[in-house]
């Protein structure tokens, strides 16, 4: 038989008997930890070796455990500061006790709040009293961080490294031992002989000049060896999922619009036939802005937005007769939605007049004072989007969205009639969760109303929505909670290892 000289070098140093570790091998043939992986990986496929894995928690101190192994813990130096100031017999102000025990920063605190859990004493008032009786001399965490030190395994109850563990003085490092044993058919191998082939492991340049290349042998590849995970910087799920959102809505023949985050109200919901005592623009739902009021608006826009919300507009159309005030409508807050950035491009305000047919399309966040769940966040993207074209109906909608959604391989989608005071027909859209099977609501829709296209100057149909981005990457990626996915309580290793499937 003929091995490579690195699989040779293994299997002569594997026993029959005793199993061996990689760690071992290494030692005596010389090779590289990674090398004797590799070859007793190979090895094993060939049924000369077994490879057996033992994963193993190894405890280290972290450099604050390290830094108390050689200065005491603070709560024991403040038990021993008071001890010394007779803090046993009469309660010695705090201040003192912690200059004593030369504590600062946020040791201070440390020392405190483990004094008191472990009984060390008492805090009252502003002063200190140690109880004789306690003992740090016993205490186990301590014992346990020394024994760290040492070398040593701690023989102390798994609650006492628990509590190491949150105290952050110690950490957990998981690693994996392997080691071999020659099978039969190893055996067999060595006692017939095998040879030592010499294999290259890297094409060189002299390889290549010299033409040896032709007549060496390569070492093969395994591409299932084990190798250190090499994290780099990546695209959040959440951008990815948004580039391609984008790249779709491009695809389909969309523009993209750009606007304000914090724009008046007049654009975020006067425009939208949303009366201006609506529930969602009370200071409840409003993210409102101490900021100067928007001037800059068309005035003659204002004229029909304001004759739209009081008389109406349209043939049979009756507005809301309810009080309309040009100073809320210039009132700044946070937008709610994007379909403020629909408006201002319908009004010809954001570029030119349009001429149906149009497409355009925003990904971009929306800010609303909701109640963190998971489903809502408090800030999101929307993915916003409209088409103007003669003679709409839900049918295109529900198109639109159908090749849209199939784009992310979601292919069951539903609708639900709704209510908009500035679409009719309006629906919203659901889609089943990959995991849950929940149905979730992943968007808004409908097609404008005359009152709300009127006023903009615009006389042919608009049908518009509003997607949320999160819940598309809910439904992508599987996350069963919103708040995994971005925000405080972000959960990192999802982020590290979710793949955006489309
Ligand atoms: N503005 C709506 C929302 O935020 C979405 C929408 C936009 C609905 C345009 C209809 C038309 O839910």
């Amino acid at each position: 038989m003929r091995l490579p000289e690195r699989q040779l070098a293994v299997l002569e140093a594997a026993s029959a008997t005793d199993k061996r570790t990689v760690a071992e091998i290494a030692d005596e043939t010389g090779l590289k930890p990674e090398t004797v992986t590799g070859a007793a990986f190979d090895l094993r496929d060939e049924g000369l070796l077994t490879v057996a894995e033992d994963e193993t928690e190894t405890l280290a101190l972290t450099d604050e455990g390290r830094e108390y192994v050689d200065d005491g813990l603070p709560e024991v130096r403040l038990y021993r500061a008071g001890t010394a100031l007779d803090a046993d017999e009469e309660p010695v102000s705090m201040g003192r006790v912690i200059g004593e025990a030369d504590l600062g920063g946020p040791a201070v605190d440390i020392a405190l709040s483990n004094f008191a859990r472990k009984g060390f004493g008492r805090i009252d008032s502003g002063e200190l009293t140690v109880d004789a009786d306690a003992d740090p001399d016993a205490d186990t965490e301590a014992a346990a961080l020394s024994a760290l030190a040492a070398g040593e395994t701690p023989n102390v109850d798994e609650a006492v490294i628990d509590r190491l563990d949150s105290r952050g003085l110690v950490s957990v490092e998981e690693s994996t031992t392997r080691s071999v044993r020659l099978t039969d058919a190893g055996v067999d191998a060595l006692m017939g002989g095998v040879e030592a082939t010499e294999t290259v492991a890297e094409v060189t340049p002299e390889l290549l000049a010299s033409g040896e290349w032709r007549d060496v042998e390569f070492t093969e590849y395994n591409v299932e060896a084990d190798a250190p995970t090499a994290r780099g910087g990546k695209t959040h799920v959440l951008r990815r999922t948004a580039d391609r959102v984008k790249d779709v809505l491009v695809g389909m023949g969309f523009q993209e619009m750009e606007g304000p985050h914090a724009d008046s109200d007049f654009w975020i919901n006067d425009c939208l036939f949303m009366p201006q005592d609506h529930p969602a623009r009370t200071h409840w739902d409003r993210f409102a802005l101490d900021v100067d009021p928007m001037d800059e608006i068309p005035e003659e826009l204002i004229r029909r937005v304001e004759r739209a919300h009081r008389d109406g507009w349209g043939e049979d159309g009756d507005g809301y007769h309810s009080p309309w005030s040009e100073e809320f409508a210039r009132e700044v807050a946070l937008r709610g939605h994007t379909t403020s950035l629909s408006m201002r491009y319908l009004s010809g305000i954001a570029g030119a007049e349009l001429e149906p047919p149009q497409r355009y399309f925003s990904v971009e966040k929306v800010y609303r004072n909701d109640t963190l769940d998971p489903t809502h966040l408090l800030e999101f993207f929307q993915i916003e989007g409209w088409v103007m074209a003669e003679d709409l109906s839900v049918r295109d909608l529900m198109g639109t969205f159908e090749e849209f959604y199939r784009q992310f391989g979601i292919t069951d989608i539903r609708f639900k009639p709704h209510y908009n005071p500035y679409t009719e027909p309006s629906f919203e859209l659901f889609g089943e969760h990959p995991e849950t099977g929940e149905e979730i609501e992943i968007g808004n829709s409908g097609v404008f109303r005359e009152e709300v296209t009127g006023p903009l100057g615009v006389d042919c149909d608009v049908m518009a929505w509003g997607l949320a981005l999160e819940r598309l990457a809910m439904l992508t990626t599987g996350a069963e909670d919103i708040r995994d996915l971005h925000g405080t309580l972000a959960d990192i290793d999802f982020l590290r290892n979710a793949e955006v499937s489309y």
